[in-house]
């Protein structure tokens, strides 16, 4: 099942690539640790923390952009790809950051962001400096607008952000944004467009990254007639690949053209992962299980997320289907599934799953069974922490979703909160700035949920958390990588899920309402680890996921 794609990677060990089985924490630098006390979080602060991200148990960190941006979303509107926001650090400071990684034993992958730039972008400065028709606006998309004087939009795409996907310029043309405004859509059809992005890899490359993560991956090409997408846009995720924006052929041949520039590339600086180890990882909201493994078929991406288990509501049969199908897609192209669980565009766990303690249990015992999953795992600062989500001001929100719904979507700022490091009340030694000046103010209340708190004490989400990836790492289980050996154990319709993943492990997870008896459902009761405080003489709680060995 997986020696098709196993025999092409280079450079592995019996396991395969580092990244088949790797578990890896995502930064949102910004929130993460300031260092120079101006309220935003920085490259030299990240660094600084590293020891606590390799204490976590994880096997790499994944920044996203720290890139020159004027913040119309969050950095993802980049104005040059190869540099650093002067207000996180400089080059060098990230070359200290990569190196203190590799030293830790961390790989570093950064974002890649391919379908827009920044409307500061010089490309696009010169874009809208050139007239209407002229060659500087190619690598975009620009068009004449519909009806009578061209006042209407020159099809009915809408923004994943809300509005329609274009804006008019002062001459009277259009330009296409899937996102923000501030984030005009490249044309990749334009070989120039296709060049620099080579040129940007080899740049990062050289810096001693050891993968991408390719954002809107399923986005770049568009249907060069541009034909209108009807009704319903982004309402059914289900149905994106069926959009003339997402998941066209083309993407293909692009990707393959990358996969082999990360396996010839000259290597890096010493520690970065030699060539054939490094990894591209797809964000494709493609929810079609056989859609999004066409992007890690052998010579393509190494990894996609699984948007699908992320979104998937706290119920048996829809978390086992997810399982089932993401397994079964995986597999079938040799690539290993991922599992994810939070991110900074999600609203996080504790809170999706119903907030409070009833939230809290379940995201405990979410992480239980995403960590037992075969494949590889994301974690997203904070959710060790078992942080929720937060409610901030109306005037402290900055995600372009807000506006461009009309204040009627709150957006994704309430999981950038910055993380609460140490003690009593914000900023909780993520900065000296006063609680107010910092990127976003955190909550009073936090004192229980810090780093310092949380660490020795059993209890907590973050050893909960740092036991299981002991385990997964060096212990007994240990990861698995492939998920062809993976044995359902509990029936269809059943209120719990079960599952062995083929090596004597059994991950165990009750919905509830009932306490589930362990002897009778698996003829063992060895508890290896279990999210929640008891299991009752040999009955798992409600909301507690256990792993057990056979
Ligand atoms: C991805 C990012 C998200 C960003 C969007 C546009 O989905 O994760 O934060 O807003 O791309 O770049």
């Amino acid at each position: 099942m997986t020696s098709e794609g196993e025999s092409e990677d280079e450079g592995e060990g019996a396991r395969g690539p580092w990244w088949r089985d790797a578990v890896c924490y995502e930064i949102h630098p910004r929130s993460f640790a300031d260092s120079d006390g101006d309220g935003i979080g920085d490259l030299p602060g990240a660094t600084d923390r590293l020891p606590y991200v390799r204490d976590l148990g994880v096997d790499a960190v994944w920044l996203t952009p720290f890139y020159p941006s004027p913040l119309a979303d969050a950095g993802y509107d980049i104005a040059d790809h190869t540099d650093v926001a002067p207000d996180l650090g400089t080059l060098a400071d990230f070359d200290a950051f990569a190196a203190r990684a590799h030293a830790l034993g961390l790989k570093v992958l950064v974002d890649l962001v391919p379908n827009h730039t920044s409307d500061a972008h010089s490309w696009f400065r010169e874009a809208l400096a050139a007239p209407a028709g002229s060659a500087a606006r190619d690598r975009y998309l620009f068009r004449p607008g519909r009806g009578v004087r061209g006042e209407e939009p020159p099809n009915d795409w809408r923004s994943a952000f809300g509005g329609p996907a274009w804006t008019r310029t002062g001459d009277g043309e259009w330009y296409m944004h899937l996102h923000a405004p501030e984030q005009p859509d490249l044309d990749w059809h334009h070989p120039e467009v296709v060049a620099d992005f080579e040129r940007i890899l080899r740049f990062w490359l050289d810096h001693g990254v050891d993968g991408f993560r390719v954002d809107v991956a399923h986005a770049l090409f568009k249907h060069p007639a541009l034909p209108d997408a009807g009704p319903g846009q982004h309402e059914d995720p289900a149905r994106n690949h069926l959009m003339p924006y997402y998941d066209r052929e083309e993407l293909h041949p692009l990707y393959r053209s990358w996969h082999t520039l990360l396996a010839d590339h000259p290597a890096g600086p010493p520690g970065a992962a030699p060539p054939g180890e490094r990894l591209l990882v797809a964000e494709a909201a493609v929810f079609d299980p056989a859609r999004l493994a066409r992007y890690v078929r052998p010579d393509e991406m190494g990894q996609s997320f699984n948007f699908a288990f992320l979104e998937c509501p706290w119920q048996p049969a829809a978390i086992r289907a997810v399982v089932e199908e993401s397994v079964a897609a995986m597999t079938a192209v040799g690539a290993p599934v991922t599992w994810v669980l939070s991110s900074h565009d999600a609203v996080r766990p504790v809170t999706r799953y119903g907030g409070g303690p009833a939230g809290a249990r379940r995201a405990r015992a979410a992480a239980l069974l995403m960590l037992a999953l075969p494949g590889t795992a994301y974690v997203y600062q904070g959710e060790e922490l078992g942080l929720p989500q937060v409610e901030l001001a109306d005037d402290r929100l900055r995600d372009p979703v807000w506006r461009r719904s009309g204040g009627t979507e709150r957006g994704r700022d309430g999981c950038r909160v910055p993380l609460p490091w140490e003690g009593g009340q914000p900023p909780y030694g993520f900065s000296s700035a006063a609680p107010t000046d910092c990127w976003f103010p955190q909550p009073e209340g936090w004192a229980g949920l810090t780093a310092d708190a949380e660490r020795g004490d059993p209890a907590s989400t973050l050893e909960l958390y740092r036991a299981a990836l002991r385990l997964r790492r060096s212990g007994s289980p240990r990861a698995v990588a492939d998920g062809g050996a993976l044995r359902l154990l509990s029936p269809p319709g059943a209120s719990y899920l079960a599952f062995d993943r083929g090596d004597g492990l059994v991950c165990a997870v009750n919905f509830g309402p009932d306490p589930l008896p362990l002897s009778d459902a698996f003829e063992t009761t060895e508890v290896v680890l279990a999210s929640g405080p008891s299991t009752d003489g040999g009955r798992l709680p409600a909301d507690t996921a256990v792993w057990l060995r056979r």
